[in-house]
């Protein structure tokens, strides 16, 4: 197996503990079960860091609803530019749909907000969104968020699913990732 390069990096506390989540989605997908019950929804979910919380979720529901995917990738070099390149679409038309998009964390609000921009080209009956994590600390642009898990400080996270350069995201909790170098700031956890 690949041994993952992840510099200089080590992994910090942990910020939420694997109980914590399966709570937190449980309720969650009740709260998605009764806003659409009795309606068609379509889960989208974007890869990669939502996956392990998208088929948590789905299995937390208790309506039928279907589920599709959609990869994106920021354009090299420009990470947090907002500009995100569409590395695998979706399989199935949502026109007409009441959509659901999955969102690992909404950080500055850039990739989602272009993604709600992308998609409502397509002509949902409705799009909301749910994001397991909420960094509200570093938002630029405004982005209504329907149903969030966790509002968490400005630091950077790993694990249920979400990655530093592709590695952590099998960890069952999420934990906070240090820079282990001192020419790398760190995270500031003041909250300020
Ligand atoms: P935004 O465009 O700044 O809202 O960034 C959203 C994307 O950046 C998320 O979907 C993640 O893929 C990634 N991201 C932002 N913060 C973190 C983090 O703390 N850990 C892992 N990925 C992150
Ligand atoms: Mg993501």
């Amino acid at each position: 197996m690949k041994d993952f390069d992840v510099g200089a990096h080590e992994l910090g506390k942990v910020l939420i503990p694997k109980n914590r989540l399966q709570e937190r989605v449980s309720e969650l997908g009740q709260q998605i079960s009764q806003a659409y019950d009795g309606k068609d929804l379509a889960l989208v979910a974007i890869l990669k860091g939502s996956f392990i919380f998208a088929a948590d979720l789905l299995r937390a529901m208790t309506i039928q609803c279907s589920i599709d995917f959609m990869g994106i990738s920021s354009y090299a070099g420009q990470p947090g530019s907002g500009v995100v390149r569409i590395t695998k679409d979706l399989d199935e038309s949502i026109a007409g749909r009441n959509v659901l998009l999955i969102e690992d964390i909404i950080d500055t609000g850039l990739t989602g907000s272009y993604l709600l921009q992308t998609l409502r080209q397509r002509k949902p009956a409705n799009i909301e969104i749910c994001a397991l994590l909420d960094k509200t600390a570093r938002r630029i642009i405004d982005l209504p968020i329907s149903y969030h898990g966790f509002e968490i400080p400005d630091v950077f996270v790993v694990g249920y699913g979400m990655d530093y350069q592709q590695a952590y995201r099998s960890l069952p909790h999420i934990a906070i990732l240090h820079p282990n170098s001192k020419s790398i700031a760190e995270p500031d956890l003041s909250g300020e």
